[in-house]
Formats: structure tokens, C-alpha cells, sequence
């Protein structure tokens, strides 16, 4: 095994080692844009380190890394045209910095050169990766849709809400590590339980994102702080604070959350102080630790070495103290 930091650097070596010149510009400059912005690599890494627990060697599982990798930076180039985000990893976007079709089609190529990557595999490793990816792929869409219709809708429930989350971030975490299952050959059992790992960390993992989308430090966090407030989305947050506020707070942010405005700078410290003085900052806070226990409560089961079980836990542990 290796460490977090190693795995990155194995990531990020693999991912430069890829980069070639083509043409037309204006397909590929954006792509490569996106993929050097940075980010935390979180899926790729999960993928290699998956490998290796299953007893594989991490080079193995280096395609099918970069392509979640791939997949997950294309549906930023979607997910930031459908939420009109700025900022992306401290940079502009890449509907701003070309233009809307740029981002749409280079999405569109990224999904393409995914799934390319499964190319390396003999056949029956291709088989389970490109199916799990296809499932996992639709879930995605489905739950960026339900995401998007939220925004209009004023009956979201915090189950609904758990299901969206499930599928537009949690379900890649979780193929991402069955991915390096997959690779390494080992039993289905395993290749459930990393799974179900996952989709637990997934969880605290976009709940934390809803967190820090409100609360985060601009200095650090890379995307336009209030953006999901701007964007009226029913977060946990808001959910929360629905479910505990006194009649006049409820009306208040129903009527904050009914508006777009111009100017947000009064609507986001308007919502951001109820989010708090209802506790609904302190539940989210709390529930992103749940899910994160309840992630290392999976790994109980597993039949794997104590010192793997801590580096997924170490790995959990760092996201639930993330500022980016
Ligand atoms: C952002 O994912 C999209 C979500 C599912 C919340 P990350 O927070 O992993 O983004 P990068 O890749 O590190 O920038
Ligand atoms: C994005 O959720 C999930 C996907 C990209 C599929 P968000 O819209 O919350 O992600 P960020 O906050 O823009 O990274
Ligand atoms: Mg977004
Ligand atoms: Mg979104
Ligand atoms: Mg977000």
C-alpha cells in the first residue's frame, strides 16, 4: 500500500502522460483545461487504493482511475453551465472563459475518452467496469435532473433530497472504489461491501459540500461562496432549517427562496443566519459525521487488514475536515 499523498502523485503523473495536442483547439484546450485545474483527485485515488486492497497492484488500475477522473470533470463542465457557476477550483469556468456549446460538446468528448480508457482491460474486466460505469453514469444524470427541478420546487423532502445526492455524487464514489475491486479480480462480496463504503462517504462527502458552499472560506473553497443560495437549491441546509424554523423564519426564507435578484450579497447573509440561528447548520454538521461513521461501520465487515481498513478511515476523516 501507499500513502493518500502517493496515490495523488501516481494520479497526476498518469494524467500528464496523456496529454497530447490535437485538434480542433477549441474541443481539447478546454478539456486539458479542466483536467489540470487541479481538484482533490479523491475518485482516482479511491480506485487505486481499492486496487491495492484487493491485493492488486496500483498501475493496474491507473485507466480505470483516470477515467472516473474524466467522467467526474466532465460533469463539471455540465454541472457549472446548469448551476451558472463562476468559479471552478479558484479558476473561471469553462462555459465563461469559451462558451456554452465549447462546454457542451467538450463535456460531451470527455464522456467519449472515458470510457476509452476501459480499452486497456481483457474482456471480462471491461464487461463489469463499462457496466457499472453505464449504470452509475445514468444515476449521475437522473440525479443532477432531480437536482435541478428542486430549485422550483417548494415540497422537497429530506429523503428526496438524500436520493439526489445518492445519485449525482455518492454513486461515483462508490463505483469509483468498486472500480479498483473490479480490476483486482476479488469477490463480489468485496467488491459490495467497497461499494457500499462508498456510498455512505459519498454522502457526508456532498453534504459537506452543501456545508461549505454556504460557510466555506472564499480564500480556499475555489467556487463562488452562496452559490447553491443564489441558485434557490434545496439543500440539507435548507431543508433543515425549514423543518426547525418559527413560522416568521419559514416565511422568510420561502419568500428569500422565490426571488432571483441582481445584487445577492443581502439574500446570502439573510439565508446564511437562519441556516444557523434555526440549528440546521449544526444537523448538517452533524449528519455529515453520521454518514462518514456509518461509512467506517461497512468496513467492520470487511475481511481485510487493519492497516487498510485505517487508510480508508484516514482517507474519510480528511474529507470530513476539508475546507476545499
Ligand atoms: C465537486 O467534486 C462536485 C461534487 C460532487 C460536490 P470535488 O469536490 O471532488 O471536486 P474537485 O475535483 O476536488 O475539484
Ligand atoms: C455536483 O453537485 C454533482 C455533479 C457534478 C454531478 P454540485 O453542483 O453541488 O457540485 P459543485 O458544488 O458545483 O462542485
Ligand atoms: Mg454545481
Ligand atoms: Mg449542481
Ligand atoms: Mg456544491
Amino acid at each position: 500500500m501507499h500513502s493518500i499523498q502517493q496515490y495523488q502523485e501516481f494520479v497526476l503523473e498518469y494524467l500528464k502522460a496523456q496529454h497530447c495536442v490535437r485538434e480542433p483547439k477549441n474541443l481539447y484546450e478546454p478539456i486539458h483545461y479542466i483536467l489540470e485545474l487541479g481538484g482533490k483527485r479523491m475518485r482516482p485515488v479511491l480506485t487505486l487504493m481499492s486496487a491495492e486492497i484487493f491485493d492488486s497492484e496500483y498501475t493496474k488500475a491507473l485507466p480505470a482511475a483516470l477515467a472516473v477522473e474524466v467522467f467526474h470533470n466532465f460533469s463539471l463542465i455540465h454541472d457549472d453551465i446548469m448551476d451558472d457557476a463562476p468559479l471552478r477550483r479558484g479558476n473561471v469556468t469553462v462555459h465563461e472563459k469559451w462558451n456554452i456549446n465549447t462546454g457542451i460538446l467538450s463535456g460531451d468528448a470527455m464522456l467519449i475518452l472515458a470510457y476509452q480508457y476501459f480499452e486497456h482491460y481483457k474482456p471480462v474486466i471491461f464487461r463489469d467496469l463499462a457496466k457499472l460505469f453505464s449504470k452509475t453514469a445514468l444515476e449521475v444524470c437522473e440525479g443532477q435532473q432531480w437536482d435541478v427541478d428542486f430549485e422550483t420546487r417548494s415540497d422537497v423532502t429530506i429523503l428526496e433530497y438524500l436520493k439526489m445526492i445518492e445519485y449525482k455524487t455518492a454513486v461515483l464514489v462508490a463505483a469509483a472504489l468498486k472500480m479498483g475491486a473490479i480490476v483486482a479480480q476479488t469477490s463480489a462480496e468485496n467488491g459490495d461491501l467497497i461499494y457500499d463504503f462508498g456510498l455512505n462517504l459519498g454522502l457526508a462527502f456532498q453534504l459537506q459540500d452543501d456545508y461549505l458552499d454556504a460557510f466555506g472560506d472564499p480564500a480556499t473553497f475555489g467556487k463562488q461562496v452562496g452559490g447553491d443560495i443564489i441558485e434557490n437549491k434545496k439543500t440539507y441546509l435548507y431543508l433543515k432549517a425549514i423543518e426547525f424554523a418559527s413560522s416568521e423564519e419559514k416565511n422568510q426564507l420561502v419568500q428569500l427562496f422565490s426571488v432571483s435578484l441582481e445584487d445577492n450579497t443581502s439574500k446570502i447573509e439573510a439565508v446564511k443566519t437562519i441556516f444557523n440561528t434555526t440549528g440546521a447548520s449544526k444537523a448538517t454538521q452533524q449528519a455529515i459525521q453520521d454518514y462518514t461513521l456509518k461509512a467506517f461501520a461497512t468496513l467492520d465487515k470487511m475481511n481485510i487488514s487493519s492497516d487498510k481498513k485505517e487508510l480508508l478511515k484516514a482517507f474519510g476523516e480528511k474529507l470530513m475536515n476539508r475546507n476545499v
